[in-house]
């Protein structure tokens, strides 16, 4: 045999993975193979495979007997949109995807090339978990990738891709990394399967209702975005990665805006009620002020009450997080409280400047939720705006009512630039109960307490409740027109391109968790 013929002969065993007999039991669950998603993921043509000639080493369990060459996963590097990106697809047809120690160590290659060469990271996940016929080499590859997925945290984005299972220790990778997509029906993600379940706790629960795309869309807040099937997932990923630095040293990549930065938005006035009672949908906000209504929202089902995602202002990436009054009327609970200070977190570590959007009563009360440690949760949002040092603009566009209006991104945070509308109320609280607190004794001695109640409460609004208090105490730095909010964003966003702070030196803080 020539070596040309020998090379071609291993090529071609490399890139059939499992064999045909695989490939179309893998078609028949729906999935694609791990070639044909790299293929459909990056740039035409962009991609170089590394490592495809690896196989294991393991022995016993009738290991011995066969070396499938790239031991279930592709490495490699190519592009997407024209920028570099590393990633791993395991490959179902090889061994269940199972992470064996030469599988683990491949995916620790590539991602010690993305953190060296400061590149998006992105896996590919299809796999039966860890390898059971090598024990402990399967969970020390897992140790290697979780100790890599943590050092490169905040250094270069991390998104994972879940594409078929993610069972057992095998989930805290993608838990670690920055992003996690899930493609509907095939994916499934949960520490234990339904069997163990069953025996622990009784519980009867099939995949889907376990672990499926739908449970960490809407009720775990595990999968930051799901599609129906493979094709729209990775569209999404592609959009993910366009308002995304490819490291964090770098700046988030600009486009030649199509949005005119002074167009006026009046329509601000029709969307946001006067009513402070009354629910809008702040999604109608976000989507008249940013450039061409582009809005790419993270976390979309899970804990609506408050929205992160990014969009761009005259061709810059920004991270938005708003409270959602259509939905709990935009209460900082528990979950939302996770979500927000998570999303800032990234924002912060990867250069992105945030833009918050401030509508909203305070936290939630309730057993339920001191019990499950709102404190200790909503102190995340706190201490992540707190230490935020990107461009922080905030934007008050109705209420911010008590530890509320301190918590997103107050000037007392840090706020760089501080705006509200005219219409706004900040006070400690909303001015019924207040005035019910303030006025008790009157109230309950007057013939006619509901006029009083009245009376005072517009007192209170005027005198207190309103913007002009907190902008001439310098809290505030303007009250402005919603026609001209979109220009007055692009503007204070402009100002700050350059902002340098520098905060304490410390090994790290310690965030409430
Ligand atoms: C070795 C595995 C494997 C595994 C699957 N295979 N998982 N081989 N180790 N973990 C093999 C199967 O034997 C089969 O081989 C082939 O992959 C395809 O699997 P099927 O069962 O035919 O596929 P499917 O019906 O789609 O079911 C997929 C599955 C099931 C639900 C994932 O395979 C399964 O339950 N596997 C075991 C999962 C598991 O318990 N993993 C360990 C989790 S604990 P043949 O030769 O028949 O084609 C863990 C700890 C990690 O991961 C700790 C890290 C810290």
């Amino acid at each position: 045999m020539s070596d040309k013929f020998k090379l071609e002969t291993m090529r071609e065993s490399a890139r059939l993975g499992g064999g045909e007999a695989q490939i179309a039991k893998q078609h028949a669950k729906g999935k694609r193979t791990a070639r044909e998603r790299i293929d459909a993921l990056l740039d035409p043509g962009s991609f170089t495979e590394l490592d495809p000639f690896v196989t294991h080493r393991a022995s016993g369990f009738g290991m011995e007997q066969a070396h499938p060459l790239t031991d279930g996963v592709v490495i490699g590097w190519g592009k997407i949109d024209g920028r570099l990106v590393y990633l791993f697809a395991q490959d179902f047809t090889v061994l269940g995807g199972s992470v064996g120690l030469s599988h683990g160590m491949k995916i620790a290659k590539i991602m010690d090339l993305a953190l060296r060469n400061g590149a998006p990271l992105i896996g590919l996940n299809d796999s039966g978990g860890a390898r059971i016929q090598e024990g402990v080499d399967s969970l020390a590859a897992y140790g290697e990738i979780f100790m890599r997925n943590t050092l490169a945290s905040g250094v270069i984005p991390q998104i994972s891709v879940i594409l078929g299972p993610c069972a057992g220790g095998a989930v805290y990778s993608p838990a670690i990394t920055d992003f996690v997509f899930m493609v509907e029906k095939t994916a499934h993600m949960f520490i234990t399967g339904p069997e163990v379940v069953k025996t622990v706790t009784h519980e009867e629960v099939d995949f889907e209702s376990l672990g499926g795309a739908g449970v960490h869309r809407s009720r775990s807040g595990v999968a930051h975005f799901t599609a129906p099937d493979e094709a729209a997932l990775l569209a999404q990923l592609r959009w993910l990665l366009s308002y995304l630095p490819s490291n964090n040293l770098t700046a988030p990549p600009s486009v030649t805006p199509t949005d005119d930065p002074k167009r006026s938005t009046p329509e601000l006035e029709e969307i946001i009620p006067a009513d402070p009672q009354k629910p809008y949908d702040v999604h109608a906000v976000i989507e008249t002020l940013v450039d061409d209504g582009e809005f790419l929202e993270v976390q979309l089902d899970y804990a609506k009450n408050i929205l992160v995602g990014f969009a761009r202002f005259n061709g810059n990436p920004v991270g938005i997080v708003a409270n959602q009054p259509d939905y709990l009327a935009g209460v900082l609970d528990i979950n939302a409280s996770d979500k927000g200070a998570r999303f800032i977190r990234f924002c912060d570590a990867f250069h992105i400047p945030l833009v918050t959007l401030v509508d909203t009563p305070g936290f939630l009360p309730g057993t339920e939720q001191e019990y499950g440690g709102i404190i200790r949760h909503g102190a995340k949002m706190i201490f992540a705006y707190a230490e935020a040092t990107v461009p922080k603009i905030s934007l008050i566009l109705r209420k911010a009512y008590g530890g509320a209006y301190i918590v997103m991104s107050s000037k007392h945070l840090g706020g760089d630039i501080n705006l509200s509308l005219p219409n706004a109320e900040i006070a400690v609280m909303g001015p019924e109960g207040a005035v019910q607190i303030i006025f008790r004794k009157e109230l309950a001695s007057a013939e006619d307490p509901q006029t009083i109640q009245a009376e005072m409460t517009n007192h209170y609004r005027t005198e207190l409740a309103n913007p002009f208090v907190a902008a001439s105490r310098g809290y505030l730095d303007n009250v402005i027109s919603p026609a001209e909010t979109r220009y007055r964003l692009i503007d204070a966003l402009d100002s700050l391109r350059d902002k340098r702070i520098s905060t304490p030196t410390r090994k790290h803080g310690n965030i409430p968790l």
